[in-house]
């Protein structure tokens, strides 16, 4: 993501201060792309509602622009899409080499054209992130796929059901395989399916579209193939990761947060370490209240597929436990390049020791503002956690990296009493430092 043209800008974060109030969660990035992919699949229009607004989705329906995609944006997080005129199955690398969810781009275009030529893909820097289950899906239908020149290129004669067999709980696999076999000929079926809500998320648009998806949620998933799909009106789920950040948030800064516009059922997990780690969780219908008073406590945290601890909340809960009272540890178990933060959050005074998958942290009674870069999505929101909970001011670089994944993130964060400008040079951070040297 460095080519983008707001490189330069970052959070200059005086911390300190609980959160207070209310904060109103967006729809999920990762259901959103799967699902803004998936409506090319049919050529009627499909209407997305509760769209996030950032850069990843907006990356991806730029590229779906580019392959004659007629998009329209009624409001800020509704999307209409119309595949119709969909002019070639090669998709333009420049924009899609941004983002990981391109592959998905993959699936709706097998399953629809039976072809597809799209670059392998980007995304944040966490660990080697192979591809060979996706591939073996496409492959198990009866596609022909094979990589050339940094693209994958997948083309098949016809598409027929399979039995797939996943070697690993692959939330991107599993959303693709139902992509690609949702129109094939026959039923598949995909055993170890990943569970997580968004994959439930795409499979609820799918079956709206027409498809005959059952079993999403669960591991063994059951697609029986139609001839078409139609057009649908559809809403995003909210976003268990952004919900989950600020949850710890309230943790973190010692606050109290309602988190609202979310599927408590989604969160309990990540409700479980926080009353663990001694913050008192109040469930509403749609909303969660998290609230610190004392001090925060250790505990141990393993990331696994869900229902698991989400990997995405690692470095989040990194950060927490940075200022808990004795040791913990958190084994990161789905991708092995997901401890990048611990540096950074060393310059502000934690103690962290990582060995091999696992961090061991002891906790410290507080951490100092510094000078630090998000070296990626969850990793930079986690550090802007700490940066609000540390003491003075802080400057974050790289934002452009929290962006992909948070809308608003710094109006959100002011609008719990949270003291963070988005500033775009040297001059503007030294304001910042003058502005709340004191107190
Ligand atoms: C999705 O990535 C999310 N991305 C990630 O969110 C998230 O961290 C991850 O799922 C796990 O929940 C999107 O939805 C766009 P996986 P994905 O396939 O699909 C291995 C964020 O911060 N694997 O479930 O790429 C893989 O190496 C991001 O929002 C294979 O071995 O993840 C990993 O160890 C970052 N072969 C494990 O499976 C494969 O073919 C799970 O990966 C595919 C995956």
């Amino acid at each position: 993501m460095k080519s983008d043209s707001n490189i330069n800008l970052r959070y200059a974060i005086r911390g300190g201060k609980p959160l207070e109030g209310e904060v109103e969660i967006g729809g999920a990035k990762n259901a959103a792309l799967a699902i803004i992919a998936a409506a090319i699949m049919t050529d009627d229009t499909v209407t997305i509602e509760n769209m996030p607004d950032v850069r990843d989705t907006n990356v991806l329906l730029d590229a779906m622009a580019g392959i004659g995609v007629i998009i329209e944006r009624p409001d800020r997080h509704t999307v209409k899409i119309n595949g119709s005129m969909v002019r070639n199955v090669n998709i333009e690398y420049e924009l899609i080499k941004k983002i990981r969810a391109s592959y998905y781009l993959i699936g709706a275009l097998l399953g629809k054209y039976k072809e597809a030529e799209v670059p392998l893909p980007g995304g944040c820097n966490i660990g080697s992130r192979p591809i060979d289950q996706h591939l073996k899906g496409f492959r198990a239908i009866g596609a022909d796929v094979k990589i050339e020149h940094g693209s994958i290129i997948a083309k098949a004669d016809k598409l027929a059901g399979a039995h797939i067999y996943m070697d690993v709980v692959s939330v991107g696999a599993t959303i693709n395989i139902l992509m690609a076999s949702c129109m094939a000929e026959g039923k598949t079926i995909i055993e170890n399916a990943a569970k997580e809500p968004h994959v439930v998320d795409v499979a609820n648009f799918l079956n709206s579209m027409g498809a005959n998806i059952k079993g999403a949620g669960t591991d063994v998933i059951r697609i029986r193939g139609v001839s078409s799909l139609h057009g649908a009106t559809y809403s995003v789920i909210p976003d268990q990761i952004e919900a989950g950040t600020f949850m710890f948030a309230a943790a973190v800064t010692g606050g109290s947060i309602l988190v609202k516009n979310v599927i408590p059922k989604h969160l309990e997990s990540i409700s479980a370490k926080l009353i663990e780690v001694g913050c008192e969780i109040e469930e509403f219908d749609d909303c969660v209240r998290v609230t610190r008073r004392g001090k925060l406590k250790s505990t141990q945290i393993k990331t696994l597929p869900y229902p698991g601890f989400p990997t995405d909340m690692q470095p989040q809960a990194g950060v927490t436990l940075s200022l808990s009272e004795g040791v913990s540890t958190i084994t990161e178990s789905i991708f092995e390049n997901r401890f990048r933060y611990v540096d950074e959050i060393m310059k502000m005074g934690a103690n962290i020791k990582v060995e091999g998958n696992t961090a061991i942290i002891t906790g410290t009674e507080g951490l100092s503002g510094a000078n630090i870069t998000a070296p990626d999505l969850r990793a930079g929101a986690a550090l802007v956690l700490a940066a609000l909970a540390a003491d003075g001011v802080s400057a974050i670089d790289d934002i452009q990296l929290i962006e992909r994944g948070y809308e608003d993130f710094d109006l959100k964060i002011r609008g719990l009493g949270g003291i963070i400008e988005k500033v775009s040079d040297d001059r503007s951070v030294k304001k910042f430092r003058l502005k709340y040297k004191a107190g």
